[in-house]
């Protein structure tokens, strides 16, 4: 049995006290927020902090969960390990490359605590399938995908946390908040990307300073092509989609199904995703069973889950198409 602990009780909590509730492995034993108003909305049977670094000391938890702001996930990480505590870190891993390339370091260096970054998109049903499709060989290699991520967040979803519309806290817009999952995806599914050109743009108006929409064509080292297409300025969240082009056959990813495509053009259907059931369905449905896969680790040391080290590509992609969107260049990876 490990004890966890939970800083931050703001929209995503409720996914990992809720995870943490379904694990009979795991025993929720403090929660943390630095608004005191929290409290009311946190679990009652445990204590409850505004001191992350207090909680630590009094409770010994094995594993935090850090569900915090962008430019709080590195700092707290670092402050938990150098306590001697194991860390379950929300997305993105960082703010940007050279912070990615200093929790990359901590990592390394505590050898001792495993650290795990929450890109739970990686362990759905439809992309454990369509991942071991290609990785199979039958199929050739990768000629082309494609991601798109038509999504809608009100003016609102900005004026109520403000830190989400900020570079200085936020480290970005629709990319590093939003579709930082997908991004992961087309590397994860497609291989390394040599370069990319990339549009990076505000097509709502709502005074904030990161970028809502995004278009990056992409080269793979391996030749294959792809584009990435992002938005938060969509008029409502539909389903993220990816299409994967190989050699011998052609894959579809949609309202969370992977179909192949048959030659007359007809669409079979391969696997479904476990639904999370709810209006924030867009988060997909695997945070429990990464949190499930961490714990298993923290107990065995199998070392499977998703580490710094595997995320930190997400990061450099978003800078490389911050950069190039700015200086409207090709921007090698
Ligand atoms: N994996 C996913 O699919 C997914 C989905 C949604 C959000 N997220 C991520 O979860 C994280 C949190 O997002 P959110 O929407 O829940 O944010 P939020 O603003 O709703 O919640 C953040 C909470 O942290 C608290 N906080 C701020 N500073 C603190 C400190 N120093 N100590 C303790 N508490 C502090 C705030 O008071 C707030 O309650 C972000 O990294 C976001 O990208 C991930």
């Amino acid at each position: 049995m490990k004890k966890a602990a939970v800083i931050g009780l703001g929209d995503i909590s409720s996914i990992h006290l809720g995870a943490i509730a379904a694990n009979d492995q795991i025993q929720l034993c403090a929660v943390c927020d630095i608004d005191p108003s929290a409290r009311e909305r946190a679990p009652q049977e445990v204590p409850f902090y505004t001191d992350y670094k207090e909680m630590i000391r009094k409770e010994q938890p094995d594993c935090v969960h850090i569900c915090l702001p962008h430019y709080l996930h590195y700092p707290v990480a670092k402050d938990a390990v150098e306590m001697g505590v194991n860390v379950f870190c929300e997305k993105p891993v960082a703010l940007n490359q050279a912070q990615a390339a200093e929790y990359v370091q901590l990592e390394k260096d505590h050898p001792e605590l495993q650290i795990g970054i929450c890109l739970q998109n990686r362990l759905n049903e439809t992309t454990e399938a369509l991942k071991e499709l290609i990785d199979s060989g039958n199929y050739g290699k990768v000629t082309g995908i494609r991601g798109t991520v038509p999504w809608a967040r009100p003016k609102e979803y900005y004026d109520v946390k403000p830190w989400r519309g900020k570079w200085k806290t936020a480290g970005g817009g629709c990319m590093i908040n939003q579709s930082v999952h997908t991004l992961d995806l087309l590397y994860y599914l497609a291989g390394p990307i040599r370069r990319l050109k990339a549009s990076v743009s505000q097509v709502l108006d709502y005074g904030i300073e990161v970028e809502d929409t995004v278009t990056a064509s992409l080269e793979f080292e391996n030749g294959a092509r792809g584009l990435f297409y992002a938005t938060n300025a969509n008029f409502k969240n539909e389903s993220v989609q990816l299409a994967v082009d190989l050699e011998k056959a052609s894959f579809r990813m949609r309202d969370n199904i992977l179909y192949r495509v048959e030659e007359d053009g007809s669409e079979v259907v391969l696997v479904e995703d476990r639904r999370m059931p709810g209006s924030k369905f867009y988060y997909g449905a695997s945070h429990e069973k990464l949190i499930r896969k961490f714990y298993n680790s923290l107990e065995s040391g199998s070392g499977d889950y998703i580490h710094v080290a595997d995320a930190e590509m997400s990061i450099r992609l978003i800078d490389a198409i911050q950069n190039s969107g700015r200086f409207g260049i090709w921007t090698e990876v």
